[in-house]
C-alpha cells in the first residue's frame, strides 16, 4: 500500500449557509505532485487552508502525515511549507530580511540558518540582490522568494496556493523546475491552479467544482475516461456558431467555446453530421477534459 501524505474524510467547510467545500475525500501519496484544479471560487484555497491547520473544518476530518488537521494544527504548521496566493512577504523588508524573518519563525539559528538562507537565495536566483527591497522585485522574483521562505525548514510537504498567478511564462517554467526537483527529492507537493496547462506537470489531479471533488486520477486516467471524438471548428464568431449548433439539435455530446474556436464532442459515427463545417479532429487538452467533467457533473447533479 502506498503511504499517504494527505488523507481527508468528508472534509467540509461552510461560511454561514454557503457550502464552500463539500464532503471532500482526498488521498495524496507521499512524494507526489498533486494538482488541485478548479475555477475561481470553487473552494481550492478553503481546502488548502483547512489542510494547513489555518481554518477549522465545519465537519469531516483530515490527516497530514498522520497529524489531525483539527487537533494538531501547531504541529502541522511546523511540519509543512505553505505559500499563500498573496505570497505573504514583507514588502518593506529586503530579500535577506524576509528570509531571516521566516528563519526565526522556524527557529533556525547559527550556521544552519546561514546555510539555509544562502541555499534559498541561490535557488531563487537572487544572489547579488539580497539587500534589495522586496517591493522592488518583479512577480517572478517575489514568487521564488516566497517559495524560499516557505521551504527554509525543509518541510516534507508543501502546499502552494496558485503560486504562478500573475507571473510571466519564463518564471512559471523556472518555478515548475524547482517543484520537480523538490518532488524528486521526496517532497510531497499539493498545488492549486486554474491554469489547466499546468495540470500536465502533475502526477495526480483533483478537479474541484462548486466545492465538490468531481474527478481525480492521473492526467492520463482522466483523459482516458472521456469518450467521444473531439473536433475543433475555426470560426470568426464562436458564440454565433455555438448558438447555431444548439439550435440545430444535432446529436452531439457537447459543444462549447474554446478561446476563439468552437470545440464539439461527438461520437465517432456522428462525425459526418459536421461535414458542412471545416472541422479538425484534435486531442483534448486538460482544459477540454475539465470542461467535460464539469458538464457531466452538471447533467448528473
Ligand atoms: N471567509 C469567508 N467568508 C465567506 N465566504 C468565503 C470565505 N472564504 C471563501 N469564501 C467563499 O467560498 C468560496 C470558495 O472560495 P475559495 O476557497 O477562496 O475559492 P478558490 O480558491 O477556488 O478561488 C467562494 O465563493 C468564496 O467567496
Ligand atoms: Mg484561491
Amino acid at each position: 500500500m502506498t503511504e499517504l501524505a494527505v488523507e481527508t474524510w468528508q472534509l467540509t467547510r461552510h461560511f454561514g449557509s454557503f457550502v464552500a467545500v463539500n464532503a471532500i475525500n482526498l488521498r495524496i501519496p507521499k512524494g507526489c505532485i498533486y494538482g488541485f484544479l478548479g475555477s475561481n471560487g470553487s473552494g481550492k484555497s478553503t481546502t488548502i487552508r483547512m489542510l494547513c491547520g489555518i481554518l477549522q473544518p465545519t465537519s469531516g476530518s483530515g490527516s497530514i502525515l498522520g497529524l489531525d488537521i483539527a487537533k494538531d494544527s501547531e504541529a502541522i504548521k511546523a511540519n509543512i511549507g505553505y505559500m499563500s496566493q498573496k505570497f505573504s512577504l514583507y514588502h518593506d523588508l529586503t530579500v535577506l530580511e524576509n528570509l531571516e524573518f521566516y528563519a526565526g519563525m522556524y527557529q533556525l539559528s547559527g550556521q544552519q540558518k546561514q546555510d539555509r538562507i544562502a541555499e534559498m537565495i541561490a535557488m531563487a536566483g537572487l544572489r547579488g540582490r539580497e539587500n534589495e527591497l522586496t517591493v522592488n522585485l518583479s512577480g517572478g522574483w517575489k514568487q521564488r522568494l516566497a517559495l524560499g521562505c516557505a521551504i527554509l525548514h525543509r518541510p516534507p510537504i508543501l502546499f502552494l496556493d496558485e503560486p504562478t498567478g500573475g507571473v510571466d511564462p519564463k518564471s512559471r517554467r523556472m518555478f515548475w523546475d524547482i517543484i520537480y526537483d523538490m518532488a524528486a527529492q521526496g517532497t510531497t507537493v499539493m498545488v492549486t491552479t486554474h491554469f489547466m496547462d499546468e495540470a500536465e506537470h502533475c502526477d495526480q489531479l483533483g478537479f474541484i467544482h462548486q466545492g465538490n471533488l468531481i474527478a481525480s486520477g492521473t492526467p492520463n486516467e482522466l483523459k482516458a475516461a472521456l469518450t467521444g471524438t473531439l473536433v475543433e471548428i475555426a470560426t470568426t464568431d464562436p458564440i454565433g456558431l455555438l448558438n447555431e449548433f444548439q439550435g440545430s439539435h444535432l446529436p452531439v455530446q457537447d459543444a462549447y467555446v474554446y478561446g476563439t474556436k468552437l470545440h464539439v464532442l461527438v461520437e465517432q459515427e456522428q462525425l459526418a453530421l459536421l461535414e458542412r463545417w471545416p472541422y479538425q479532429i484534435i486531442a483534448p487538452t486538460m482544459e477540454d477534459v475539465f470542461v467535460q467533467y464539469v458538464q457531466n457533473n452538471r447533467r448528473e447533479g
